[in-house]
């Protein structure tokens, strides 16, 4: 069978790639990202059951939508996670399946959401030692990027992602020993730039490292780096780079400038039924309420994608006025 070739925003960007956030909710309070009290949680009955995330999908997949991310908050923690995945895989047109999660219960989820039709996986883990991963997580549960690679890869969910927030002082020294992990294992270590949205413990933009200075210590630590992994590593906001030989890739995001938004791919469903066409600002569309009522999605995923802003204007807006990321779906 063959589908429409990806609709196009206005600005001439295909957009193919979905991001379905399963729940608000996640078992880590990650100082850059959660605060420790105080969140509301979604009610239940907003939440889209995953018999309505599936009519989502079915209804824009024909639009040309053939990639999609389960996302959260933590979405392993959204019972039965595996019965999404496999309804998602039987629908049409839909390619490619991947998770992002901070890893906790990927060991023991591994086959079987593997088995169930899961492409791949990104995990967050933002240090390789047990006591720091505690007070980045603020929760005492059990994580340990290594058996979590491990897991992942002998369950055949490649290529692995490794998501790292940069921050300084309280990880950045452990750039070196996460560049050397792509010496060893086929995974690819992707530092990211402290963003100052949401609740943030703290940190301001003196944590911020850039990514020109975590690719210089990286390249400090193992070697010259080459850009020439880039093509192969797909087409998201990364920049790829790569140590003579290693089986692993080093890539970069760099939220704080606008260096991805020309090509963004992406749109977002939040836990509750709205669609975002950005990360950042505003542009929410509200799809539960349309889908309850039985209405076709079709023409507001259209209208919403000629809504979709050129870029975010991040560094324009006040810090703390945004929806964390969790709510949002990363
Ligand atoms: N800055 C940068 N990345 C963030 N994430 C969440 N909050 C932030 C933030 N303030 C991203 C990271 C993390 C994932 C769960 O969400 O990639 O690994
Ligand atoms: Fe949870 Fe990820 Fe946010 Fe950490 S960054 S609190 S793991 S959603």
């Amino acid at each position: 069978m063959s589908y429409a070739a990806p609709l196009r925003d206005q600005f001439g960007r295909s957009i193919e790639y979905l991001r379905i956030s399963v729940t608000d909710r996640c078992n880590f309070r990650c100082v850059y990202c959660m605060p420790l009290e105080g969140l509301d949680w979604l009610p239940k009955g907003d939440i889209l059951s995953y018999e309505e995330i599936e009519s989502v999908v079915r209804q824009l997949a024909p639009l040309g939508l053939r990639r999609l991310r389960i996302t959260g908050g933590e979405p392993t923690i959204r019972p039965q996670l595996e019965k999404l995945i496999a309804m998602l895989r039987a629908v049409p047109g839909v390619e490619d399946i991947a998770l992002s999660t901070n890893g906790v219960r990927l060991p023991q989820m591994a086959d079987s959401l593997a088995a169930a039709g899961l492409s791949r996986v990104n995990v967050s883990a933002d240090s390789l030692q047990p006591e720091r991963i505690r007070q980045i997580a603020r929760r005492d549960l059990k994580f340990e990027p290594l058996a979590t690679i491990r897991a992942a890869l002998d369950a055949g969910l490649k290529p692995i992602k490794l998501n790292v927030v940069v921050m300084r002082g309280i990880n950045d020294d452990e750039i070196g020993d996460f560049a050397r992990l792509t010496l060893d294992h086929e995974v690819h270590v992707r530092f990211i730039e402290l963003m100052p949205v949401g609740e943030m413990a703290g940190l301001t933009w003196e944590h911020v490292v850039p990514s020109a200075e975590v690719l210089d210590r990286a390249a400090a630590a193992i070697g010259a780096l080459s850009d020439s992994a880039g093509p192969a590593m797909g087409n998201g906001p990364a920049k790829y780079y790569q140590a003579a030989g290693a089986p692993g890739t080093i890539g970069v995001i760099t939220p704080m400038t606008h260096t991805y938004c020309g090509t963004c791919n992406r749109v977002r469903l939040t836990a509750d039924g709205r669609l975002r066409t950005c990360l950042y600002g505003d542009h929410e569309v509200n799809l539960r309420d349309p889908l309850r009522a039985g209405e076709p999605l079709e023409p507001l995923f259209v209208r919403a994608l000629a809504e979709k802003p050129r870029e975010h204007q991040l560094l324009q807006m006040q810090v703390g006025g945004l929806r964390a990321l969790s709510q949002v779906g990363g």
